[in-house]
């Protein structure tokens, strides 16, 4: 049983909200390869992170186009970590949320996410 509550207590430590003053940049990469491709990675304290990587194809033809894929996420205020995986190509940008166990997205989120 006191184990049970240690483990509590520390999970319920590990998902407090943080104050925003408190937030540390875990991470943060960058890589501008030029005009042809690039890649970010960021992540903070509070579970934020936001990572994408852009090409150009077809480079020289008239279907010259690039293609941004991505992944971010947040622990929303209800302590369940959302994330949207994400490709944006010719065909738009197509976004899919997955969430964390414990909660259900918003539909408001899903539609405002969807456009
Ligand atoms: C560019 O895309 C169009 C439409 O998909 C296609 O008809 C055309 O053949 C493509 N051009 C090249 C150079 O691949």
């Amino acid at each position: 049983m006191k184990l049970f509550v240690v483990f509590a207590l520390v999970a319920a430590a590990s998902c407090a909200p943080q104050n925003p003053q408190d937030v540390q940049i875990l991470r943060y990469d960058v890589n501008n390869a030029g005009i042809d491709s690039y890649n970010f990675a960021w992540e903070l304290s509070d579970g934020t992170k936001h990572e994408e990587q852009g090409q150009l194809k077809n480079i020289g033809t008239e279907n010259e186009s690039s293609v941004v894929q991505g992944q971010y996420a947040w622990v929303g205020p209800d302590g369940v970590q959302y994330t949207v995986t994400y490709i944006a190509d010719e065909n738009g940008f197509q976004p899919q949320i997955q969430q964390g166990p414990g909660g259900a997205v918003p539909s408001a989120v899903v539609a405002s996410l969807l456009g």
